[in-house]
């Protein structure tokens, strides 16, 4: 950024004409194509430097500057209606010591001590501007200009979380005459991947993000698409119609009235509770079923909110707390192509090192062919990537725009980069042919072989599991318990002790239990559940080694695909082999006894929302002693969903998937309770 002081006015004429330029160029991008080219964390960048060149220099301020209005672009298809109220933007902050400042000038500017504040989520969805008359909603409409915006009454009418009617039995008492109150059409996640999924299905551009999702759909000329597609809304400020006397109470009318209000948000007495605050919202950002990209702070007080005012278009008593970005922008530097443990090779765009949300990315997967092509990804290209809690970092769109001259596309070479056997295309997936021989392949066997599900071999991490495969020790699994203290010594990162520790964890992992054994040795399509129905159902590992089809179909929670995975593996003459070394090497699967009848054998159960009867930890204990399973979230593999009082997005999620959910009177039967 340059500096304001460091620049001439000269200097500072042209730069504040750069400035302005570029914001709009982005401005209408966001705004009009829904299709944004920097990321918010950017773009609120040179938006600072151009108010901060503006303020040095006043008189060079442009009466039309991006800074002087809530910019944006009307869609000539709707109409436009001029706000009840205009449509103010908040200011950003970006850390702590920022939001300090802001209290600071809060306090001066009233001149008090301490401020009370009302802390909300900074919901990331479309902001609209919602009228009633008389208690009954007569229009709705986008942000648009800050004074003009877009018709989308009959859109927004298709909102189910928008009530067409006010409580008029409300206390208190909605108001008569107009009302105009402002919030955020948004899009959840759940319904955001499913939609998405449908769009690819029937061939058409999936939505970049959930908020380029509701803006899409709320500006749909077609209301019955937007109908189809649902969104929610939510409610935070009252414009006009009403004086409560805090932000606070206009929070408990709105909500009072029927407008969906966040329930978690807080009034903080003073700046550090509104920052202990932020915090809490970012750990929860994780879990919730929408996007928020801060916490907006307002000035609880209503009359003091008015004595501060508005400056330019963004008032004084409020601001976004903004959460660090999910998604950045950078250059894909290059595509380098990994084969993993079952062969399959994956593209994985090499990019120049960016932060996000405080971790540095550096690759992001681009999953298979089709992905690429579907997102025409290529070597130089400028990329969005998002990186969602512990997932690993993706492409979500190529700016095209930004596309230098002389790109190819990307294809996925014929042979096997690690080894040069022939590809073979499964599916959506490119295969190595060549799974005994290919180096990579036996490095992920070796990977997952060691890991903590599967033989648990502390300190047999990759980078010595690569070591040991280069050095030509280990060409199958059982040559890990031939290793020596003095195999290893020579590589690289042992020392006398690492490497006794080493074999010593080796020779530890002789006992493992069945389950594990199963999971350990990379059965396609075996992980861990359906690794413990088989062992769970066979009690040992020979009776499973010669199952056909039939046997094993005839297992609850295995199906056809797994059955023919299982025997084709274990058909396989070198598969058979390197078992075989594995029992002579020593290694002994170990089979529990059964602790009782296992009437609930072959479930997976999943808990969301309370329970009256016993805590969720007793519950699962439960469940387990029954021999069921117990998994942390809703997948295709779970067979049970248990949903008590306040079941969230689990919830939602479960129904999609069209998953058994009981509730807890059908559970206690279930477990034999009454
Ligand atoms: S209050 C005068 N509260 O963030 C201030 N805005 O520029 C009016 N937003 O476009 C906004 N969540 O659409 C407010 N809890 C919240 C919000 C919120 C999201 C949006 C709003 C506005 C942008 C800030």
């Amino acid at each position: 950024m340059t500096r304001a002081a460091d620049l001439s006015r000269t200097g500072a004429r042209r730069r504040i004409a750069e400035l302005a330029e570029t914001i709009r160029e982005h401005d209408y991008r966001y705004y009009v194509l829904d299709k944004p080219t920097v990321s918010d964390a950017a773009y609120d960048k040179l938006m600072r430097e151009l108010r901060e060149l503006e303020e040095a220099f006043p008189d060079l301020r442009e009466p039309d500057s991006p800074t002087a209005r809530v910019s944006g672009g009307l869609r000539e298809a709707f109409k436009k209606v001029r706000h009840v109220a205009p449509m103010l933007s908040l200011q950003s902050l970006m850390d702590e010591a920022e939001v300090r400042e802001f209290d600071e000038r809060v306090r001066r500017g009233l001149e008090v001590e301490k401020v009370a504040y009302v802390a909300e989520p900074k919901f990331d969805g479309l902001s609209v501007e919602l009228v009633y008359e008389d208690g009954v909603f007569l229009r709705g409409s986008t942000r648009g200009h800050g004074d003009v915006g877009e018709d989308v009454t009959e859109n927004l009418r298709t909102i189910r979380a928008l009530p067409l009617r006010l409580r008029a039995e409300a206390r208190p008492r909605p108001p008569r005459g107009t009302l105009a109150v402002r919030g955020e059409a948004l899009m959840r996640l759940s319904e955001f991947e499913a939609m998405n999924r449908r769009l690819v299905e029937q061939g058409q551009e999936p939505f970049a993000n959930p908020r380029n999702a509701a803006a899409g759909t709320v500006r749909q000329l077609d209301a019955s698409i937007t109908a189809s597609r649902k969104l929610d809304l939510f409610v935070y400020e009252i414009m006009s119609g009403a004086e409560p006397d805090t932000q606070w109470e206009a929070l408990q009318a709105l909500r009072a009235w029927g407008f969906h209000v966040e329930r978690d948000v807080r009034r903080c007495d003073g700046v550090e509770e509104a920052i202990a605050y932020h915090a809490h919202l970012l750990e929860r950002r994780e879990e919730l079923d929408y996007e928020i990209d801060g916490a907006v702070l307002k000035v609880d007080r209503r009359d003091w909110q008015q004595a501060l005012g508005v400056r330019t278009r963004e008032p004084r008593w409020g601001a976004a707390f903004k959460f660090p970005p999910r998604q950045e922008t950078t250059t894909v530097m290059d595509i380098v192509v990994q084969v993993g443990r079952t062969g399959k090779l994956t593209p994985v765009a090499l990019l120049k090192p960016v932060d996000v949300q405080g971790v540095t990315v550096s690759r992001a997967t681009l999953h298979n062919q089709d992905e690429v092509d579907r997102k025409d990804v290529r070597v130089g290209d400028t990329v969005r990537i998002r990186r969602a809690g512990d997932v690993i970092p993706e492409v979500v769109e190529v700016l095209k725009e930004r596309r230098p001259d002389g790109t190819h596309r990307f294809v996925l070479p014929a042979k096997c980069p690690v080894c040069g056997a022939p590809v073979e295309r499964e599916g959506a997936y490119h295969l190595c042919t060549n799974p005994l021989g290919c180096r990579a392949q036996l490095e992920g066997h070796l990977g997952l072989f060691a890991s903590r599900g599967a033989m648990d071999i502390a300190g047999l991490g990759d980078k010595t599991v690569a070591q040991l495969v280069e050095q030509g020790l280990v060409k199958d699994l059982s040559d890990l318990y031939k290793l020596t203290r003095e195999d290893l010594l020579p590589l690289e990162g042992f020392a006398e002790k690492s490497a006794e520790n080493l074999v010593a964890a080796i020779e530890g992992s002789k006992r493992p239990r069945l389950d594990r054994f199963l999971f350990a040795l990379g059965i396609p399509n075996v992980g861990e559940h359906v690794a413990t129905l088989l062992a769970e159902h066979f009690g040992g590992l020979d009776p499973i080694l010669e199952a056909d089809e039939a046997t094993l179909q005839q297992i609850r929670g295995i199906g056809p695909e797994v059955a023919h995975s299982l025997v084709e593996f274990l058909g396989h003459a070198h598969n058979r082999k390197v078992i075989r070394r594995l029992l002579d090497a020593g290694v002994s699967p170990k089979v529990e006894k059964r602790r009782g009848p296992q009437p609930l054998g072959g479930e997976t159960f999943v808990f969301t929302g309370g329970l009256e009867a016993m805590s969720r930890p007793e519950a699962q204990r439960r469940v387990q002693e029954l021999g069921a399973r117990v998994a942390p979230g809703v997948s295709k593999a779970v067979t049970i969903v248990v949903a008590g009082p306040g079941a969230g997005s689990k919830l939602d999620k479960a129904r999609e998937l069209g998953l058994r959910v009981v509730d807890e009177a059908q559970f206690l039967k279930l477990i034999g309770e009454r």
